[in-house]
């Protein structure tokens, strides 16, 4: 009798999972035509970042790092490292968490600039980055700048004078939108696309939703993609 019991429990739950991920496929297969699919080959993911935060911690870790691991070739990746910072004429008028957060999303868009050309560089130092212990924020170290083969002495002259670049204007006028419409750090966006449907199947599972678009062109050769 008990067996029975937990028998027709574990099928509804079955049951229950399957029309679940059945949903999810269909809601990821409708965001889907409203993204687009390849441009030249490629999907662009674009990753609004901010130091010191968990949720981009998670992400990078569990799906961005993953998701590019397996379809490398396919994606075209671009760090937005601003975050909800604020800044007028020049100076930092608000930073998320504390003032250091602002420095240190700093940092990353200087060394991502001098590693740009190469994103699995770029996504290896994010990575470390944010790793544990999270060097930068909390040690104010440049281990991830260093094992990434870039010059500290440039990074810190970067570092240390926007004014001589535009990488902050070009970093706050890019994160404008996506702050506002999506209002969760880190946010991603595909393919140009800002949609915070899309941005909530991205954040959860990034590789199903990379894995429905590429499936969509029968030139990519993926086929299977599961939730
Ligand atoms: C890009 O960076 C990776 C990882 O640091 C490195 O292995 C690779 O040789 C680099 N590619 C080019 C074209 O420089």
């Amino acid at each position: 009798m008990n067996i029975v019991v937990f028998t027709s429990e574990w099928n509804i739950k079955h049951a229950m999972a399957a029309r679940l991920s059945l949903l999810l496929t269909l809601t990821i297969i409708i965001l889907i035509n409203s993204v687009g699919g390849l441009e030249n080959g490629k999907i662009k993911i674009t990753v609004g970042t901010t130091a010191g935060c968990s949720d981009t911690v998670n992400f990078i870790t569990n799906q961005l790092l993953p998701t590019y691991r397996k379809y490398e070739r396919f994606l075209e990746i671009e760090f937005v490292a601003w975050g909800r910072t604020r800044r007028e004429n020049g100076v930092f008028t608000f930073c998320q968490f504390n003032a250091m957060n602002c420095w240190v999303n700093r940092m990353h868009r200087c060394s991502l600039d001098m590693m740009k050309g190469n994103q699995t560089r770029q996504l290896e130092f994010m990575s470390c980055e944010f790793s544990p212990p999270l060097p930068v924020i909390l040690r104010e170290s440049y281990d991830c700048a260093i094992s990434s083969g870039l010059n500290v002495v440039d990074v810190d002259f970067c570092l240390n004078n926007p004014h001589l670049d535009s990488l902050d204007d070009v970093a706050q006028e890019a994160a404008a939108e996506p702050v506002s419409a999506i209002n969760f750090i880190p946010y991603i966006i595909i393919n140009d696309n800002t949609d915070v449907n899309v941005h909530n199947q991205a954040l959860r599972r990034l590789s199903s939703v990379i894995c429905f678009l590429l499936a969509e062109d029968p030139a990519s050769g993926v086929t299977e993609c599961q939730i």
